[in-house]
């Protein structure tokens, strides 16, 4: 009896010990960015294609060019509502005080200076596949924009869900660096995989998710129902999306579907952002989605 129970004991500890180091942050050491000195104008480019402004520039943010980044936003949730944090160069109020790769363990592990996790609200979840290089860039370019001295808002998350540290359970569970649409893919296809499942992180809206929150990457693309509120966001696999190719980079420029109807909601920010890029970047992620595989909409 007594045996069973140290037996018992033991197993216990060993399995909070377990969870305890499952749930440890995993950051990048500051090794991986030295010598490498950012480049704001490629980070423009960076910044456009990963969407950060349509999550973090103040509601009534004016100035395209250079969005004050401010937060504010809510983000509502099945767990509860998440706000956008201040992550303009304010030092006091912003993340002007971080280090490079303090802003680059936060966009590409989703962890903290201080050491706790962030919320997949934001989605490192697609950045963490992107390039340490792009990350770079994309530092030097946010610290170029201007500063706010807006203070963050706090997330309003019931228990469990304000436990920072239980995300890192969620992250040994769900985090993947893989990407989901591999093999037998041209160059150009890499490219637009390299923009749609990391910088764009197109699956954050396109594709259904499970009980916990985590992407369903069985059913990549297939369509989800809108957190906002109304309506579904569209199926865009091969098995709904029936655009040509030409067609998808024309709505990634203009907005304007084969119909003639304009891009809508969410979907206006992304097409604002991918305009910015290089007429052959959105070739290249039209031609990722015709090689996606066709799931039908559940
Ligand atoms: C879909 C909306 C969304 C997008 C897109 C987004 N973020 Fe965020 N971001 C958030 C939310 C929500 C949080 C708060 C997460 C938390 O508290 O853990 C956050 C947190 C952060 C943090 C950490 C702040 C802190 O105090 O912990 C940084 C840095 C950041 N984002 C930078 C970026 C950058 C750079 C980009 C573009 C590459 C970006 N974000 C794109 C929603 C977004
Ligand atoms: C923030 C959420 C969000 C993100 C991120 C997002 N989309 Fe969308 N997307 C939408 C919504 C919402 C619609 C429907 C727009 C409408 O009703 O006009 C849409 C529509 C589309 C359509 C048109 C489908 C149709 O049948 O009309 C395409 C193509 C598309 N998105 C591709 C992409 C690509 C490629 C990316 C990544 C670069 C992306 N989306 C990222 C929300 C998003």
């Amino acid at each position: 009896m007594r045996r069973t129970a140290r037996a018992l004991a033991i197993l216990v500890i060993a399995g909070a010990a377990a969870l305890w180091f499952a749930t440890e942050p995993d950051t990048l050491p500051a090794s991986a960015i030295e010598g490498m000195e950012g480049d704001p104008g490629r980070g423009e480019l960076v910044f456009a294609a990963a969407g950060c402004a349509s999550c973090h520039a103040a509601e009534d943010a004016e100035g395209e060019a250079s969005p004050l980044l401010a937060g504010g936003q809510r983000f509502p949730s099945e767990f509860g509502t998440f706000v956008a944090p201040n992550i303009s160069p304010d030092p006091d109020h912003g993340i002007g005080a971080w280090t490079d790769i303090q802003i680059v363990n936060a966009v590409m592990r989703g962890v903290r200076p201080d050491g706790s996790h962030n919320y997949p609200a934001f989605p490192y979840t697609a950045y963490n596949k992107a390039e340490v290089r792009d990350i770079v860039d994309l530092v030097a370019h946010l610290r170029s924009l201007p500063p706010s001295a807006e203070p963050s808002r706090p997330h309003e998350v019931g228990f469990p869900f304000n436990i920072r540290r239980a995300v890192g359970g969620w992250k040994f569970l769900f985090l993947s660096n893989e990407w989901v649409v591999d093999g037998g893919l041209t160059p150009e296809q890499e490219r637009g995989r390299y923009l749609a499942e990391a910088l764009g992180h197109c699956g954050e809206c396109h594709t259904p998710r499970n009980a916990l929150g985590a992407l369903n990457r069985s059913a990549w693309y297939s369509g989800a129902p809108n957190p906002a509120g109304r309506g579904r966001i569209p199926n865009i696999t091969p098995a709904e999306l029936d655009w040509s190719a030409f067609d998808i980079g024309e709505y990634l420029t203009t907005g304007f579907t084969p119909e003639f109807d304009t891009a809508g909601g969410h979907m206006a920010l992304v097409v604002q952002n991918i305009s910015k890029l290089p007429e052959s970047d959105r070739a290249a992620i039209a031609a990722y989605l015709k090689a996606v595989p066709p799931v039908a909409s559940n």
